[in-house]
């Protein structure tokens, strides 16, 4: 540091002199104005890899807002990997119902398992090797919970750095322009650090549609804001429209309360969590043919859910059952008050919802 630094800094006057590097822009304003998250370590400290592990598998797909509450309750019914690695598949797919992408928590239970089993790997290549985590969990618990240089990319730090460099490339295509500006970007001090900082920034200054350009430490080096064009960026591909699907779903219940559920096939879609029984979803529309019992069947309503392929239309039944209708193949009675502790993903809850469960 320049004698002249030295004393701007003694006085405080440092913020206002220009770093030279974005990184180190953006290492200072992290140094302000970080978020307090539940699996953050405290500045300075180091984080826990078992909560920056959970905490990035959740964040995948989904917000910090709705992770919060999941995180909280996983974190004080396991604490720890090996109490995680001990809970029943079923037990868990019930905590994550909700959070969607059921996928991620089959490959949470795999993984914790492995990592009671085996320890936590200190490498990103240790990492990549885990069931569920691709290169960006890799990269992110590589960065975050070991302070190992990893270049981590996702969709918040890819607007940042197509903005950053003025990337006009569409996504898709642009990505690997993308990942080799982050890398070059990347700086070897404070990697788990920085990694945040480019994450917060992309969450609350470089947002999709209004980027708050004038509080942004990364102002003075943006290529885009310079050519006005930063709230453009990242450009995309024109989405092909998603193909619609269509069924029926049907909510017997007794008159003790008991509901009428079944369990999904283990693989594919949703696959191991619970559902009222249904019809197929396809492009054809089917009505009480497709009920899994005789009764007198009511529709209450339609469900909508949009999945990453398609969207989904149910047209849902409800009929009174009586105490002796024995549950068909593959389905089963639940009583009222252990219908909580189903499994039951988003799109179920909808429909429970909309039958007065
Ligand atoms: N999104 C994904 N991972 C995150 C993290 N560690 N902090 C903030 N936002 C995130």
């Amino acid at each position: 540091m320049t004698l002249v630094a030295k004393i701007f800094n003694v006085l405080g006057w440092r913020r206002s002199m220009k770093p030279k590097t974005p990184a180190a822009a953006l290492l200072e304003w992290y140094d302000v104005h970080r978020r307090a998250l539940p699996w953050r370590a405290p500045a300075g400290g180091r984080a826990d890899p078992y909560r920056v592990w959970l905490s990035e598998i959740m964040l995948q797909q989904t917000t910090v807002a709705a992770v919060g509450p999941y995180f909280e309750k996983f974190t004080t019914r396991w604490p720890h990997v090996a109490a995680l690695a001990g809970a029943r598949d079923e037990e868990i797919l019930a905590a994550w119902a909700g959070l969607g992408y059921y996928a991620r928590a089959r490959n949470l239970v795999a993984c914790a398992r492995r990592l009671a089993a085996d320890g936590f790997p200190e490498s990103e290549e240790g990492w990549r090797a885990l069931p569920g985590v691709g290169p960006y969990t890799a990269a992110a618990v590589a960065a975050i919970a070991y302070d190992l240089p990893a270049t981590v990319v996702d969709s918040n730090v890819e607007r940042v750095v197509a903005r950053l460099m003025a990337i006009e490339t569409p996504l898709p295509a642009a990505k690997p322009e993308i990942r080799a500006a982050a890398a070059r970007l990347s700086p070897r001090e404070r990697p788990g650090d920085y990694a945040q900082a480019m994450m917060d920034l992309g969450a609350t200054i470089c947002t999709p549609a209004s980027p708050a350009c004038g509080r942004c430490p990364l102002a003075p080096f943006c290529v885009a804001r310079a050519r006005g064009i930063a709230a453009g960026l990242p450009r995309r591909a024109p989405r092909l429209a998603r193909p619609e699907r269509v069924g029926a779903v049907f909510v017997a219940r007794r008159k003790d309360g008991a509901a009428l559920v079944r369990t999904r096939p283990a693989r594919g879609l949703l696959g191991g969590m619970s559902e009222f029984p249904g019809s197929d979803w396809s492009d054809a529309p089917v009505g009480v043919e497709a009920a899994p019992l005789k009764l007198d069947w009511r529709a209450v309503g339609p469900v909508r859910h949009v999945f990453t392929h398609f969207a989904l239309t149910l047209d849902v039944f409800v009929a009174e059952a009586p105490g002796t209708a024995k549950p068909p193949p593959r389905a089963r009675w639940v009583a009222a008050d252990a219908l909580a502790r189903e499994a039951l993903p988003s799109l179920m809850r909808k429909v429970a919802r909309l039958a007065g469960l």
